[in-house]
């Protein structure tokens, strides 16, 4: 009988066997045995001899490697990637179905196809809906390489030619060394371990799209990430035209950094003025919006918190938050019951964050007091006031990083009054004639100073 050339790992103990199981014997776990092809028995290495790289070399005798960058053509890609494109770097690009992760590698492999080699990997769409795209979008690309193949095998020596490759998406290609179909967890670990030995040993660029399973998380396992040497996240609701790239893992930058963008009929376009997306028109005329500047990655951007509340009808309130932790609305609305008396207990709250945007800093936390004790009293808070800090169980109002930078933000969006913690007043102190700055140390006097009672 022929040697089998695939065996069953358990993804969390490592325990191998040659048939699949449901449950794992060793660790007792369910359903964490993958597909994976045996590696082959390295030679054995004549002892004594050092190979030039297991030599050990002191910090001082190692060499520099320069990273060539270069630029994607997408200036809010290259400022999350941290300044351009790394040669020889592996980059996954994750995101919920339809964001816009084609249209996005697609505008980028046709600007890089204007003087370099690239091949764009089409395993989910014909070459003709590919040229069709780019038609649509109107991209001079006539010397971009297309190929429509599902067998990463066949494509390998497609790959070799070109300087910089997209796959479109590691889920739907498949290796010849694992007998599983496309998309499982074994057949994308094999897949994306073939790239990166394609990647680091050719200096070929990758750029990887990768699925979200419904949890939000790339599907594949977690080690995907691991061998990826960047990981952007393409978030956003489909039905607002903002997407935020953000960096959740890169070894060549900060992974502090976000990108703006905005999906037109025309493609993707980089936003540099972001400030005034995430604002409404109608501010400081209904009840329950509050402004908040939030420091998403590096950038600083005017946030409008709404909320809304309604009787509830049938004894058990409702609350539900859209683009901020639900438990962390939990929280807030006790802070406000039991240390600024305001009764929520028989309101139903519905909590938005405008135009889609995560907001998980708890800086927004007295903004989210702000709006709820604003559609409680039904009295709306000036148009031209701003609101952060961090709400303590206590009911006290924590200090919160970048002080200066949201201050700074308000000041340029035009806003008049920013109610601070005391604790950043120290920080601000240079704002002072040029913007009303009302520093408070707890959560009521903050409603006493908006609301006046
Ligand atoms: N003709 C069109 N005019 C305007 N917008 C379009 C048009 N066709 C597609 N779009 C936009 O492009 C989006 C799809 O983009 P794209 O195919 O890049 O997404 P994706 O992330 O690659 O999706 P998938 O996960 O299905 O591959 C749609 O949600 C839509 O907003
Ligand atoms: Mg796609």
């Amino acid at each position: 009988m022929a040697k089998s050339t695939t065996q069953f790992v358990c993804a969390e103990c490592g325990y191998a066997s040659p048939k699949w199981l449901g449950r794992c014997p060793d660790c007792g776990k369910f359903n964490t045995l993958a597909e994976e092809a045996i590696a082959p028995a390295q030679p054995t290495k004549f002892k004594g001899a050092f190979r030039a790289s297991s030599r050990p070399l002191p910090l001082s005798e190692v060499k520099y490697e320069s990273y060539e960058r270069v630029s994607s053509g997408i200036s809010e890609l290259d400022v999350v990637l941290g300044g351009g494109i790394v040669r020889g770097s592996l980059v996954l690009v994750g995101g919920d179905p339809g964001v816009g992760k084609s249209t996005l590698l697609t505008q980028v492999a046709a600007h890089l196809a204007k003087s370099r080699k690239v091949l764009y990997l089409s395993a989910e769409e014909s070459c003709s809906q590919v040229k069709l795209r780019c038609e649509r979008l109107g991209l001079n690309s006539d010397k971009l390489l297309l190929l429509n193949e599902t067998n990463i095998d066949d494509a390998e020596s497609a790959f070799l030619e070109a300087e910089y490759v997209i796959i479109d998406s590691i889920q739907a290609v498949y290796t010849d060394a694992l007998s599983s179909s496309a998309g499982s967890v074994g057949q994308v670990r094999e897949c994306a371990s073939k790239l990166m030995r394609i990647a680091k040993s050719k200096g070929i660029t990758f750029f990887i799209v990768g699925h979200v399973t419904k949890e939000g998380t790339l599907a594949g396992p977690k080690v995907l990430e691991h061998i990826m040497d960047a990981v952007l996240y393409f978030e956003g609701e489909r039905t607002e035209s903002f997407k935020i790239l953000r960096a959740v893992k890169n070894r060549f930058g900060s992974v502090q950094e976000v990108g703006v963008f905005e999906m037109t009929g025309g493609g993707i376009f980089g936003l540099t003025d972001y400030s005034a997306l995430f604002l409404s028109d109608a501010r400081g005329v209904a009840a329950g919006a509050v402004v908040t500047p939030s420091e998403t990655g590096n950038r600083c951007m005017m946030v409008e918190l709404q909320t809304l509340m309604c009787k509830t009808a049938f004894g058990l309130p409702r609350r539900m938050a859209l683009g901020i932790d639900f438990n962390r609305l939990a929280v807030l609305v006790a802070v406000l019951e039991k240390r600024c008396g305001i009764a929520l207990g028989t309101q139903d709250i519905y909590l938005n964050a405008m135009g889609g945007i995560k907001l998980n800093e708890p800086s927004a936390d007295l903004a989210v007091c702000a709006a709820l004790a604003s559609a409680e009293k039904s009295i709306p808070v000036d148009k031209y006031t701003a609101v952060f800090g961090e709400v303590g169980l206590t009911g006290e109002v924590r200090g919160v990083n970048f002080a200066d930078k949201r201050v700074n933000e308000c000041l340029k969006m035009g806003f008049k009054r920013v109610v601070l913690p005391v604790k950043n007043m120290k920080a601000c102190e240079k704002f002072k004639d040029k913007i009303e700055l009302v520093p408070v140390t707890y959560v009521s006097q903050m409603i006493k100073t908006l609301f006046k009672n």
